[in-house]
């Protein structure tokens, strides 16, 4: 089944309003409307995935140190604001399918771990969507990741996210079969964007939180942007009939 890609993402769980990359932060995003979300994945000292941006723990939680070497049973007994856990990547799966909401798994391996972190991923993100209405988008800044995310996990739709777009973007986006671009909004130029439509890869934007620049961006013809405002946004995104999705 054809679904349509939506407009607008809520950016690192539920943006800014809720705990980043939590499951507060999800079904807040769903309470307002939206139909997709990201989150950033990467393994605990374990190698259990789990949804969480910096490879420190510092900035997000109550916890110190390193993700990669942190325990289970430690991790999962920090605050990661407001009272919330940090959740494994089952939970939030299980999460966005019970909302029928969209997910965009950014596979985000700490230095060292790309090879492990992509092969957890891929092969949990295609069990734990096995069947599922609205499968999920995978995407990474590591291209080696989205090349195990191919190999491992061929039947979920590759992104390839960089902070600002290649010259090779076209051989890499080939070789890696991936069917959309993510990329930072503030470097996106004119000459490439006019390409990438040309080849008929949706773009999508990060991160995206002033209005005024996300309808320059659709007006420019970029499909998708992704937001920390979950506020700016609401009443936008349910309304909001997509492009089709590639893949
Ligand atoms: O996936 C888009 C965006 O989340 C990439 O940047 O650093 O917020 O994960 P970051
Ligand atoms: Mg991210």
């Amino acid at each position: 089944m054809k679904l349509s890609l939506p407009r607008w993402f809520a950016h690192r769980g539920g943006g800014s309003l809720a705990p980043e990359n939590t499951l507060a932060g999800i079904r807040l995003a769903a309470r307002l409307g939206y139909r997709a979300v990201e989150f950033d994945v990467m393994l605990s000292g374990d190698g259990t995935p789990v949804l969480i941006h910096d490879e420190t723990l510092e900035r997000t939680t109550n916890g110190i140190g390193r993700v990669c070497e942190t325990p289970d049973a430690e991790l999962f007994a920090l605050d990661a604001g407001h009272g919330e856990r940090i959740p494994r990547l089952a939970e939030a799966a299980a999460l966005c399918r019970q909302y029928r909401l969209l997910a965009n798994v950014e596979i985000k391996p700490a230095g060292g771990f790309e090879r492990q972190t992509a092969e957890v991923v891929a092969r949990q993100a295609s069990a734990l969507w096995q069947g599922a209405e609205v499968m999920p988008l995978l995407s990474s800044f590591s291209l080696e990741a989205v090349e195990i995310a191919r190999d491992l996990a061929p039947a979920l739709s590759r992104g390839l996210l960089f902070e600002r777009v290649p010259a090779d973007w076209q051989q890499e986006m080939q070789r890696l079969q991936a069917v959309r671009l993510h990329c930072n909004a503030s470097h996106l130029a004119d000459d490439t964007l006019a390409a990438l439509k040309e080849s008929a890869i949706p773009v999508l934007c990060y991160t995206v939180n002033d209005p005024e620049q996300a309808k320059a961006l659709f007006a420019r013809g970029v499909s998708a942007v992704f937001t920390d405002r979950l506020d700016l946004f609401a009443s936008e995104t349910s309304a909001y009939k997509g492009l089709q999705l590639g893949g």
